[in-house]
């Protein structure tokens, strides 16, 4: 485990767009693990400049999501989908038909789960998984509790992320999705690398606890501990406790 320290939210971004720009120099027809949240948003924003300025090429980038919400189409604008689209695909050069987001639309959760895993499968698996930390210690949707050895499925979602993401869909947690599709662990930890992005006061107290405490199901991204290539970067606030 690396940890590098960010003097603050603009820094971390910058750190974090560094590493997956390494990793698209390094490897062009790479496979980019992407996730959602506010936290990667400025790391995205930061890649989209520099592919502006000439020095990044996604031409020939697959691109696999974390996870969506079951039940909100594509054009849902709190989709995860819509999401991506807004925050990163429409703006750099990635092929459309090199992007995957779970299939939210399809209510058949079995054959959704196995079909996305199936494309994780045929694309090589992941060479750079980005994540955020949920403050209950969640990464993707996979909420405390979970077994750690499983693949793509379908979650229930738990009343703090509920509570959490409302601020998306006008504060109004009824709206809010109850389920969702999900990466597991295992195919989390199955990414040559890992690259997880965390900033603000409220993220402190879990970054302490997922990677100076025990590694346990009830905190999911602890078993990141394990993991040989992955690297942390945390600004000043999110960190202040380590
Ligand atoms: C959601 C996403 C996670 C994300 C988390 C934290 O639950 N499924 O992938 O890490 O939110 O989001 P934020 O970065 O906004 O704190």
């Amino acid at each position: 485990m690396k940890i590098i320290r960010a003097k603050d939210y603009k820094d971390m971004s910058r750190k974090a767009a560094n590493i997956i720009s390494a990793q698209v120099i390094m490897k062009p027809a790479c496979v980019l693990g992407l996730a959602t949240g506010g936290t990667p948003v400025g790391t995205y924003a930061q890649l989209i400049d520099w592919y502006n300025k000439g020095d990044l090429d996604f031409s020939e980038v697959t691109t696999v999501n974390l996870d969506e919400y079951r039940g909100l189409p594509r054009t849902h604008e709190q989709s995860y989908w819509y999401f991506m689209q807004k925050n990163l695909f429409e703006h750099v050069n990635v092929r459309p038909d090199h992007i995957h987001v779970p299939d939210g639309s399809n209510p058949d959760a079995e054959a959704a789960c196995r079909e996305y895993d199936q494309i994780i499968r045929d694309v090589g698996g992941i060479d750079l998984q980005l994540l955020g930390i949920g403050i209950d210690g969640h990464i993707g949707f996979n909420e405390p509790g979970e077994a750690f050895e499983l693949g793509t499925h379908c979650v229930d979602l738990t009343e703090s992320t509920i509570e959490a993401n409302k601020r998306f869909f006008d504060g109004n947690e009824a709206l809010v999705p109850r389920q969702a599709y999900t990466m597991g662990i295992k195919t989390i930890m199955q990414a040559r690398k890992v690259l997880m992005v965390a900033n603000g006061a409220n993220k402190a107290e879990i970054i302490k606890k997922a990677f100076f405490g025990p590694v346990t199901p009830e905190l999911p991204a602890s078993i990141l501990q394990m993991h040989p290539d992955f690297i942390l970067v945390g600004d000043e606030e999110a960190l202040s406790l380590v």
